[in-house]
């Protein structure tokens, strides 16, 4: 078999067969494989696709290019959650501890930023002694005890995924569907829970721009999923606009206590109680409706912000800024940004809000930068907010004064605002499951 021929069959509009599909993967893994050809194949794939079939066996193989997780030491039922990426996504640190207090636990690896979006590892981070590294037998003994744990994701988990992500991310071929279907879910299948809950984001802060794009990714991940015999659903989530108010690491964590604590914004605590109330669906916990009343109790009564207690603690963190959150170490210095004129806020572009944050240093502009994890913004105004010119919009914090001019600039531009008052935008367009497209609006 020759790897020429794979790239011409691609090119051509083809469909590659298993055997095809396992030698480019295992060749790629092994150095055999060079990047030029890899690259060349990538973009066949970018503008000819991959159907079904094919997605499901490149997922398959770029999962078992590294360790299978057996989460069999864990009792019970395991379920995992994705998001696509977004602005301001701090649901995974009020959604796995409001799962894990109504009894599924929850084992998640989880990923660091990525370009303008934020990451669950790096904002975790920011709490005093927190570790994100621990071995199998700690991450088993963690999530038995507190009932969930969040970590890093092990070094050999789809390896093949880590060196394809690197290689689109330098070859413009990252939006597309297929590849980007099957790089989520071969890490998802590797770590091996037993229900995966994927939020898949859409709009201008996320990589699928469009709905009708958003809802083929979710139907193409849901089908690998179910293939793989996990319960798999998708909620499409609006990131037209930063979720919550605070962008930037402990920012980030301090607003998920709150809401932990039931006092969220209304977005950001509404997402959290679907995505919540699908994890404990899919885990067999009742109706849709049933979970979300359970999701509710549990951050009611305080149950759920336990959890999260119990799991930084077990996992070296210090637990007082959870309990207390003004304890959290805070820039040294805040900027404020104000409206430039009256008018509605019609748009935040929310890409452009995730590079004014990393730009405060709450992100990172290089591979090897180290992240502020005090840096990051608070939205004062969001869309549909009526502002007089001068009205604060925005504060930004940083750790020096000189970052505050350039994510300023970035900010504003990110900031439109017109005479007409905006229509109110969904928060979730749609559920997909196995069974189909649910529209929610
Ligand atoms: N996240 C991933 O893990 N992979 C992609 O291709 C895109 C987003």
């Amino acid at each position: 078999m020759r790897m020429y021929d794979i790239i011409a069959k691609k090119r051509n509009g083809e469909t590659l067969s298993e055997e095809e599909i396992r030698f480019m993967v295992s060749g790629y893994v092994k150095g055999e494989i060079p990047d030029y050809q890899m690259s060349a194949m990538l973009m066949a794939i970018y503008f000819k696709g991959m159907d079904d079939r094919e997605t499901a066996i490149l997922t398959n193989e770029v999962a078992h290019s590294g360790d299978m997780v057996d989460l069999s030491p864990i009792e019970g039922v395991k379920v995992d959650k994705h998001s696509t990426g977004g602005v301001g996504d701090k649901t995974t640190l009020v959604v796995a501890p409001v799962v894990a207090a109504c009894g599924v636990k929850v084992a998640k690896m989880s990923g660091r930023g990525l370009g303008h979006t934020g990451g669950t590892v790096d904002k975790m981070e920011s709490i005093p002694g927190m570790k994100t590294t621990l071995t199998e037998k700690e991450f088993f003994h963690v999530v038995n005890t507190a009932g969930l744990s969040v970590i890093g994701q092990s070094g050999n988990l789809a390896p093949a995924d880590k060196k394809l992500y690197a290689l689109r991310d330098v070859t413009a071929t990252v939006d597309s569907i297929p590849l980007i279907a099957a790089s989520i879910m071969s890490k998802k299948l590797a770590a091996g829970s037993d229900c995966i809950l994927l939020d898949v984001k859409t709009g201008s802060g996320a990589f699928m721009k469009t709905l009708e794009d958003s809802v083929t990714l979710a139907e193409k991940m849901v089908a690998i999923g179910e293939h793989a015999g996990r319960k798999t659903m998708a909620l499409i989530t609006n990131m037209d606009i930063p979720l919550g108010n605070r962008i930037g690491n402990s920012l980030e964590v301090i607003e998920a206590v709150e809401t932990l604590n039931g006092n969220g914004p209304e977005d950001l605590t509404e997402i959290c109680l679907q995505l919540a109330a699908g994890m404990l669906y899919l885990a067999g916990k009742g109706s849709l409706e049933a979970c979300r009343t359970m999701a509710e109790k549990a951050i009611e009564d305080g149950s759920a912000r336990n959890r999260l207690i119990a799991m930084v603690e077990a996992q070296g963190g210090d637990s007082s800024v959870i309990k207390d959150p003004s304890l959290f170490k805070t820039a040294p210095f805040y900027k404020e940004v104000k409206a430039e004129k009256n008018g509605y806020i019609t748009r935040m572009n929310t890409e452009q809000c995730g590079i004014a944050s990393s730009l405060l240093g709450a992100g990172r502009l290089t591979k090897d930068s180290v992240i502020d994890h005090t840096a990051g913004i608070e939205l004062k105004k969001k869309v549909g907010d009526r502002v007089c010119q001068g009205d604060v919009i925005a504060v930004l914090y940083a750790s020096e004064e000189e970052l505050f001019a350039v994510s300023e600039k970035e900010m504003l531009r990110a900031v439109t605002i017109s005479a007409d008052q905006p229509h109110e935008i969904p928060l979730i367009y749609a559920r997909v499951t196995k069974n189909g497209v649910e529209r929610l609006i």
